[in-house]
């Protein structure tokens, strides 16, 4: 597929109620996140867009500050970055109100303690935004936004969140069977107790005999609920007419080496992208010898990234002046 006219892009786009906008750090994905958000905003659409990535740039290229809750920009456009430490915290106090359900009250200090450092290991942040992200996606699908736009961190932790879901999935069936496997047991020791009890003459009480299912069964309702929620917003992103894949790229050899193995992990998890940004073109006509060089090396790698991504629609967004801020400006830049 040839290089489109980059104002065929939101045509494309305009159908999905979600796009994910990804590639490597620096490419411009903020600014192509934005910039869509903005212009859907200004055609009237519903919009809400929000960013994955702790660095929060997107309220610096919005102009406004905020927060991880929803700000209204407009009366069609809001916001929200996503801040890793109140979701961390927020999810460790669930995760320490589940198992204090079902846990003797003489453990949960050394509980809290593993989860306070739990808190910092490698993953609980991501693992933690991923539900809060999983949490918006399937909330905002229906509460009648036209566009939800996700802006992302760069390329391999986006593709890490793209197919968490599933991860997430097996790995809670993996604990709701070692649960039920546990209930079993326990209703077992449960049952010999008490038919023990009445020549049970060293009176040794049962351990497992003390839990109370119906605490388990709380445990096990927030677990089943994690794991429908992984499942909604699994079958959202697989879902090719639901949730449209934006990788961002610049015309240079490392970003197309870059982008090259994150589609085809993509293709390998079936999350096909739907299109291509390249983006900080320099435009071809240029009097001063280093920008021409460094734009005819541009035009010469257009041809490859033709080439390697035939099969994905190719936009081209130009390199501005300055930093594209502010939605008037993000906004035009699409059209
Ligand atoms: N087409 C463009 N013209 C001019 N400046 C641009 C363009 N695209 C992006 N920029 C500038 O390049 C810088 C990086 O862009 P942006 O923050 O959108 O990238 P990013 O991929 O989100 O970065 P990160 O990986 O750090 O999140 C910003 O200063 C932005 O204003
Ligand atoms: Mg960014």
């Amino acid at each position: 597929m040839a290089l489109q006219p980059l104002s065929s892009l939101v045509k494309q786009l305009g159908s999905q109620p979600i796009i994910f906008v990804g590639g490597k750090g620096g490419v411009g994905k903020t600014t192509a996140a934005a910039a869509l958000a903005s212009y859907y905003a200004a055609q009237k659409k519903k919009t809400l867009i929000i960013s994955t990535d702790p660095a929060h740039s997107l309220g610096d290229v919005l102009n406004v500050a905020l927060s991880n809750e929803k700000t209204a920009i407009t009366p069609y456009l809001d916001a929200i970055e996503l801040n890793p430490e109140i979701i961390v915290d927020a999810h460790f106090a669930q995760v320490e109100r589940t198992i204090s359900g079902y846990t003797n009250p003489d453990m949960m200090p050394k509980i809290r303690e593993h989860l306070r450092l739990s808190k910092s290991a490698p993953g609980a942040q991501e693992a933690a935004m991923l539900e809060s992200m999983c949490q918006h996606l399937v909330a905002a699908a229906d509460t009648g936004y036209d566009h939800i736009v996700f802006d992302t961190a760069p390329t391999g932790h986006t593709l890490r969140l793209l197919v968490l879901p599933e991860m997430m999935g097996a790995w809670t069936d993996g604990l709701l069977a070692q649960q039920r496997r546990q209930a079993k047991l326990r209703s077992v020791a449960t049952h010999l107790d008490a038919s023990n009890h009445t020549d049970n003459k060293n009176d040794v009480p049962n351990p497992f005999a003390k839990h109370k299912p119906d605490r388990w069964e709380q445990a096990v309702t927030v677990l089943e609920k994690r794991k429908e929620l992984f499942r909604q917003a699994g079958l959202l992103l697989h879902d090719r007419t639901k949730t449209a894949i934006v990788q961002v790229m610049t015309a240079d050899v490392l970003p197309l080496a870059e982008t090259k193995r994150a589609i085809e992990q993509l293709e390998e998890t079936k999350l096909t992208p739907a299109a291509i940004i390249v983006n900080q073109l320099i435009t071809p006509t240029q009097t001063d010898e280093f920008w021409r060089q460094r734009a005819d090396r541009q035009q010469q790698l257009m041809g490859d990234i033709e080439q390697t991504f035939n099969n994905y629609p190719t936009y081209p967004i130009y390199l501005q002046q300055t930093d594209v801020r502010g939605i008037e400006a993000l906004s035009a830049l699409l059209t």
